[in-house]
């Protein structure tokens, strides 16, 4: 053991990251469009990091969703951090898995964030957030990388693939409800639908990628004003373009349109869809009854989101 990892030996590194939600855009980004995504701060995961000694083998002790995928994504991490030897592994996560609000990235942004703790180090965040896009390759092939981008700046942003992310900031609280469906699909297979699709019928495609780009500025400006009724409107039009690739399924659109006979001011499946979480954008004063209405009309959970001037998003 060299001289650095015999000093480091014991030392516990600790690191966390917070969910997601992407309002706009999902699937659209990985076809190269802009997307909106926000952090959810109070849904986090936990890593904790300590380097076993000679002889001994990497252990991981992951939550649900993440036991398979841990150890290959830990090896990848060291690695992309120059670190050698065998790891423990400890996570917790209060992100529900599979169902579109970012577990698999604030996995990889938090364990990361617990060995650059371990070895005293630090790194800008948009390194953090490329490193996680690397383990997030393991799991999900070719992510468009919005998911890591929101994690690992815990902001809400504007995503391009392949170019710096624009940290955005509402003017005026923004209410939302986020509803489980309960159906759990993989990401890989909704994102091969969309390539289906664009490959079957390029130039209906092509149409709808138009329509989503001027739909996604449009949500922009409204984000940015604080302008609800507006983003409500380009919510039941982004889902219904959603709807058109392939990726909603029949309790998505009975969620959506629940939501919005509750008096929701819009509602759009979020992530990658077929099954996953819905989004529903309501006044302060419809917001408990919008919920009630997703819980009613057979999702497995509800909660609010308030995303508030200047500090951003929290969950009441
Ligand atoms: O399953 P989620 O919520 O992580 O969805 C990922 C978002 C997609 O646009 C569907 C895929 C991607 O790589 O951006």
């Amino acid at each position: 053991m060299s001289d650095d990892r015999g000093r480091r030996a014991g030392r516990v590194g600790r690191g966390d990251a917070c969910g997601k939600a992407i309002l706009f855009g999902e699937h659209f980004v990985v076809h190269g469009l802009r997307a909106l995504a926000i952090p959810l701060p109070t849904l986090r995961t936990q890593a904790r990091v300590e380097r076993l000694g000679p002889g001994e083998q990497t252990e991981v002790h992951a939550g649900e969703g993440h036991r398979t995928s841990a150890m290959q994504a830990i090896a990848r991490a060291t690695d992309l951090l120059g670190l050698e030897g065998a790891w423990r592994l400890e996570t917790g996560s209060t992100v529900p898995s599979g169902c579109g609000l970012g577990s698999s990235a604030a996995f990889a942004v938090a364990m990361l964030r617990a060995l650059l703790d371990h070895e005293g180090r630090s790194e800008p965040t948009q390194r953090i957030s490329t490193m996680a896009w690397e383990i997030e390759k393991i799991a999900h092939g070719t992510p468009s990388g919005v998911d890591n981008t929101v994690v690992a700046h815990e902001r809400a942003i504007a995503f391009r693939k392949g170019t710096a992310p624009v940290l955005l900031q509402c003017s005026a609280p923004i209410h939302l409800v986020i509803a489980d469906s309960g159906q759990r699909h993989p990401t890989s297979e909704a994102v091969a639908r969309v390539h289906a699709f664009a490959a079957g019928a390029p130039a209906e495609f092509a149409r709808i990628c138009a329509d989503v780009d001027s739909l996604v500025a449009g949500a922009l400006a409204s984000f940015t004003t604080g302008d609800s009724e507006r983003l409500g409107r380009l919510m039941d039009a982004n889902h219904a373009l959603l709807a058109q690739v392939g990726v909603s399924s029949p309790l998505l659109d009975r969620l959506v349109g629940c939501a919005r006979e509750a008096g929701a001011l819009g509602a759009k499946l979020t992530g990658a869809g077929i099954g996953g979480s819905v989004l529903a954008l309501a006044s302060p004063d419809r917001v408990e009854v919008v919920r009630d209405a997703l819980l009613a009309a057979g999702a497995r959970s509800a909660f609010e989101v308030c995303l508030c001037p200047p500090s951003g998003p929290r969950e009441t």
